[in-house]
């Protein structure tokens, strides 16, 4: 948040979270935050017209209800002077508007000083027109003082946008102390380690002391953590990396790494249809194929 705020120099920022990570949230209260504190052309963009509406109806309209600085700068949707819809929400200084990275149109017209981008490896490119990413980020350019805010959980290693964007930035991982030792370390897959057949025993092996600890040892060690670099920062993006391991919306007491692991995967239902083989057949695979492609 920090990078997203005036006092930062930092124009680009990237997020490359596993789903369900508070990626979307990150992007509300930083539209919040401008609206209120620095008002501006303010852009956001869905991967679709249909998630952008859905987008707005059902987070962006709670947020403004709630929130009592937002709502007296900004007129209800469907007010008698017709100046703020779905799409559009005027404030003093400034305007919001949401579109789909499906509508070109959109994603060309007026120039903006704030981007925020959601999502962005679920955007299709535009026939004849390319990238919507790179379409949108050219109404940013004649703002000296622009910031844009690219968002998404990463797809097919070398075709994923967000994590070609992620390599340019500097490249920030998140470091948390072991309980163990107390050395720093980024967690990674390939360290969570369990017993043939039995993935309610999977632990996380210390990259330091060899030590296996548990997850619910996570949420101190999340409060305790901080972001490195591990890149040159170019003086305009920064980078954020976060893998599924760090999550903490399964319940940090009981469950399992492997577990989440699966369920982050799937959906909750047809995992719960799983078999235990069948778990730890998909999640083997799965690993497998993420430590390979993300080593
Ligand atoms: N800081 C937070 N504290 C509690 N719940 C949160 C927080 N951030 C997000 N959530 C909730 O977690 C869920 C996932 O957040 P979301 O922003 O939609 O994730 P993503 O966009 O990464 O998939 C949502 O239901 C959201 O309301
Ligand atoms: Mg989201
Ligand atoms: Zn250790």
């Amino acid at each position: 948040m920090r990078d997203l705020s005036s006092d930062s120099s930092v124009q680009r920022v990237v997020l490359m979270f596993s789903a369900q990570s508070g990626k979307t949230e990150v992007g509300l209260n930083w539209l919040a935050w401008i609206i209120d504190h620095s008002p501006g052309p303010l852009l956001a963009v869905q991967p679709t017209i249909e998630m952008a509406r859905r987008m707005s109806k059902q987070r962006l309209e709670g947020l403004i209800e709630d929130t009592p600085r937002l709502k007296e700068k900004i007129a209800p949707a469907r007010s008698r002077d017709g100046s703020n819809s779905m799409f559009a929400k005027d404030f003093p200084g400034g305007i919001l508007l949401l579109t789909g990275a499906n509508s070109p149109s959109q994603l060309r017209s007026a120039p903006c000083r704030y981007l925020f981008m959601d999502e962005v490896d679920a955007m299709q490119e535009i026939p004849g027109e390319g990238d919507p990413v790179a379409l949108a980020e050219r109404r940013t350019t004649t703002f000296a003082r622009r910031k844009v805010l690219l968002t998404s959980t990463p797809t097919v290693k070398d075709f994923s946008k967000i994590e070609a964007e992620y390599m340019k930035s500097d490249q920030r991982k998140f470091w948390i102390p072991a309980p163990c030792c107390g050395e720093f370390q980024h967690l990674e897959w390939s360290r969570l380690k369990w017993e043939k057949d039995k993935p309610e025993t999977a632990q996380y092996q210390c990259k330091h002391c060899g030590e296996r600890f548990d997850e619910h040892h996570k949420t101190q060690m999340l409060a305790a953590g901080e972001w490195r670099n591990h890149s040159h920062f170019d003086g305009k993006t920064a980078g954020f990396h976060l893998n599924g391991l760090y999550s903490l919306l399964a319940g940090p007491a009981g469950a399992n790494w492997l577990r989440t692991f699966c369920v982050r995967r799937t959906t909750q239902r047809h995992c719960a249809r799983l078999s235990t083989q069948d778990l730890l057949r998909l999640t083997r695979r799965t690993i497998q194929h993420r430590s390979a492609q993300r080593a």
